[in-house]
């Protein structure tokens, strides 16, 4: 099987092409990413120079760029696409919510067409379970049936290609399926998100910023269970059909700093409450039981597990963090590879 796999270059992309050419022998993967801020080509090195390399390529493009997505998958002739291109961080789109227009819905509208009218069969839309809006603190958790009521620039474009995934299916009969997940954490995530900020600020003895009282609950999955739940979604995911995703992890923001601090051995008065996030979502709790029953999804990891070989990774790789934070890793990779145009 050949896969077009977008956004390779980011957190869980490439967790993801790792995890799917080290499984699976008869898998090869094309990564197509535009390398904004979050993508860094440097991730796949270790790939590339192993075995499992020789079945991996990249094209350096813009999901959104129609003669881009077209000659792409005319060269490469993919059996599925992976979505996982995307602007993902909420604070930036609070910032400016113009990229993630672009992006999160004309780039799925785009690349989405493209897939269709090159006859590619299987189509597998990476969502997020902030489509959903925020939960009461004893309300149930999201099943795929509850409406959208996305609260964040992010969450409304990405709630948006929701619907246009589903608008293809409806119209065209295009048989696309779309997964929805908690927040991930693991290897590879860019030091922006809580817990490799975190991580990052406490090595330095930084203060720690929390976000109004810090109540605010997340379901943490690691990012290798996400992954696994995606390849189940491509391989036997209905027609039409969204998948929740959970790690069975419900935590309050302050409990995980905390937990990130105490197996640090760092205090908790790194801890610093700062103004809270505007519109900021006070709860997210996945039902997966659907994904479950149709496709044997249940996540492997336990927080404390994941959160241990998350805090390892990020110690063993402090050159990789230096040079993303940097922004340096942008100019001496690109003399690596030639821009695809
Ligand atoms: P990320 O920000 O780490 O990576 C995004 C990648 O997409 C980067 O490599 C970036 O260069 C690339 N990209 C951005 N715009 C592009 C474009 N126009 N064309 C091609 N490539 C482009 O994001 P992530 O955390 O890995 O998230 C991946 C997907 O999973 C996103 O769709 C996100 O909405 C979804 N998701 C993330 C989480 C989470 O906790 N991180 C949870 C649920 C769902
Ligand atoms: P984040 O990692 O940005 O993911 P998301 O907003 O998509 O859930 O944030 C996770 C939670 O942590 C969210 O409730 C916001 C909070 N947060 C802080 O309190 N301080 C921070 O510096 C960051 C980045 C997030």
């Amino acid at each position: 099987m050949r896969l077009l796999v977008t956004g390779g270059c980011g957190f869980i992309g490439t967790n993801f092409i790792y995890h799917m050419l080290g499984t699976n022998p008869d898998v090869e993967i094309v990564n197509v990413d535009k390398l904004t801020y979050a993508g860094n080509k440097a991730n796949m090195i270790p790939l590339e120079q192993s075995e499992e390399g020789k079945r991996y390529a990249f094209c350096r493009a813009d999901i959104a760029d129609m003669d881009a997505m077209r000659a792409i998958i005319a060269e490469h002739k993919p059996d599925a696409v992976v979505n996982f291109a995307a602007e993902s961080h909420v604070d930036r789109s609070i910032h400016d919510p113009s990229p993630f227009v672009t992006t999160n819905v004309l780039g799925v509208q785009t690349l989405m067409t493209a897939a269709m009218d090159a006859g590619i069969e299987r189509f597998v839309h990476i969502s997020t379970d902030e489509v959903y809006g925020t939960l009461a603190p004893d309300a149930p958790a999201f099943t795929e049936g509850h409406p959208l009521e996305p609260n964040s620039p992010y969450s409304a474009s990405k709630a948006s290609a929701d619907l246009f995934v589903r608008s293809f299916w409806k119209t065209y009969g295009y048989p696309a399926v779309i997964t929805r997940c908690s927040n991930n954490y693991g290897p590879w995530q860019f030091p922006e998100k809580l817990i490799p900020l975190m991580i990052t600020l406490a090595e330095q003895d930084k203060p720690l910023p929390i976000y109004g009282d810090g109540m605010q609950v997340r379901d943490w999955i690691y990012v290798t269970d996400h992954c696994r739940g995606v390849e189940m979604a491509l391989k036997a995911g209905r027609p039409g059909a969204v998948y929740n995703f959970g790690g069975n992890a419900e935590k309050a923001n302050l409990d995980v700093v905390r937990a990130i601090l105490s197996a640090m051995g760092k205090p908790d008065d790194l801890i610093s409450y700062v103004k809270d996030r505007p519109g900021h979502d006070r709860r997210y709790a996945m039902d997966y039981s659907l994904a479950k029953d149709e496709l044997g999804f249940e996540p492997l990891y336990d927080f404390e597990r994941g959160l241990a070989e998350t805090l390892a990774w990020y110690t063993d790789h402090r050159a990789w963090r230096d040079s993303v934070q940097s922004g340096e890793y942008r100019s001496f990779m690109d003399d690596w590879y030639g821009e695809r145009r």
